[in-house]
């Protein structure tokens, strides 16, 4: 984490003010339940002790200033007219949260901002809604209001979907703003209801960026997506009470699948067992059998690949590599996939030598350089500094 008085001093550098207060939004990895919220379904992320901090302080003015000092880029609207921009896409989160609280009547200064984030971005880690979190959380505070985390959340996953044009789902924002030190936080996308479940002590969270970033995520995502609704509506045509994928059993697929072309039958059998998955490692991770927890893991990663095809050959050498290891109960892609980073549940005795060989192996395959790092499940969006 940048210490808070890099943070404060870089604010004082660009601005010549002082920051009234530091908010932190964590990134994430999910350890199951991949393209399931959007699905209704379930999802079991961790907020990761990575973040995006945004320094902040009111102006007299309805102009706001958002400095990125990861991108060194500034940007400047006028909050009576916002736009998406074309010039500086980082900032459309933005621009897109402030848009979506002015848009509820919540009452907003200008302010000045400054982003600093060790997120990597676009990494899969989830930065965009850490970052949109962490920008909506400083407001509110500046501006005196106090949304409950589900609403953040939701505001945050709106202005994405409505003004970045990402249709994302609700996981990436909602761990974002309600993630738990030391817990996993298994979600139910249908209400919002959540879960904390403990991890044991002795395994440990290893994420593994494989460097690769695809530039047709967003439209691949988007591809996904349509696919889930198309099946649904062929499904509801013999199972007319569904509404979400979410209600499919395994046993009506299997009876009613021969009705979906391909790929929509892959597609809809990923989302179905993903969430049948979900559900068992929930209840796996609760009596701390990490051994079917990490089964369930394996199987995840063969649905994304096989069925749900997100996956990439580097992804799938890291997930194979991760698997033959010592100490390794469980690996898989973690977030939408085309890029990005695995998950891996690891003994905590084994977590060393586990990274070291994962990343030499992976760099004797694809002369790539993984970054490995071992999440600690994190707190979601707070202050951490005020003046
Ligand atoms: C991205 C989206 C999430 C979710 C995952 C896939 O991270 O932002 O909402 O759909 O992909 O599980």
């Amino acid at each position: 984490m940048p210490d808070i008085t890099t943070i404060h001093n870089a604010f004082y550098n660009r601005f010549g003010i002082h920051p009234r207060l530091i908010v932190g939004a964590p990134g994430r990895v999910n350890l199951i339940g991949e393209h399931t919220d959007y699905n209704e379904g379930l999802v079991l992320p961790v907020a990761l002790n990575r973040a995006t901090f945004v320094a902040a302080r009111n102006r007299t003015d309805r102009t706001v200033r958002a400095y990125s000092v990861d991108l060194e880029a500034e940007d400047r609207f006028a909050l009576d007219w916002i736009e998406r921009s074309s010039e500086q896409p980082w900032s459309n989160y933005v621009r897109g949260v402030v848009k979506s609280m002015l848009a509820r009547d919540l009452p907003l200064l200008g302010a000045d901002l400054l982003i600093m984030s060790d997120l990597p971005l676009g990494g899969g880690l989830a930065s965009s809604a850490a970052l949109e979190v962490a920008v909506a959380y400083a407001l509110q505070s500046l501006n005196g209001f106090n949304l409950l985390g589900e609403e953040l959340a939701l505001l945050a996953q709106g202005a994405e979907q409505s003004f970045v044009g990402v249709p994302c789902g609700i996981m990436d924002q909602f761990v974002a703003a309600l993630g738990r030190a030391n817990h996993a936080l298994l979600i139910d996308c249908r209400d919002l209801s959540y879960q904390p479940i403990p991890l044991p002590p002795d395994v440990r969270i290893v994420v593994c960026d494989s460097g690769i970033r695809h530039q047709l995520v967003a439209s691949d995502y988007h591809e996904r997506r349509s696919a889930c609704q198309a099946a649904l509506r062929i499904l509801r045509g013999s199972l007319p009470r569904i509404t979400a994928l979410r209600d499919v059993s395994m046993a009506q697929l299997n009876a009613h699948g021969h009705l979906l072309p391909p790929p929509l039958l892959q597609r809809a059998r990923h989302v179905v067992s993903e969430i049948a998955r979900t559900q068992a490692a929930a209840a796996a991770l609760i009596r701390a059998d990490v051994v079917a927890f990490g089964e369930l893991m394996n199987a995840s990663h063969a649905s994304l690949r096989d069925d749900y095809a997100v996956s990439l050959p580097e992804l799938d050498a890291l997930v194979a590599i991760a698997q033959s290891l010592d100490g390794c109960y469980g690996s898989r892609l973690t977030g939408g996939g085309f890029g990005g980073c695995t998950v891996s549940l690891v003994r905590l005795g084994a977590v060393e030598a586990f990274t070291h060989e994962l990343a030499a192996r992976y760099h004797m395959q694809f002369q790539r350089t993984a970054h490995v790092l071992v999440g600690v499940p994190a707190e979601g969006v707070g202050r951490v500094a005020i003046y």
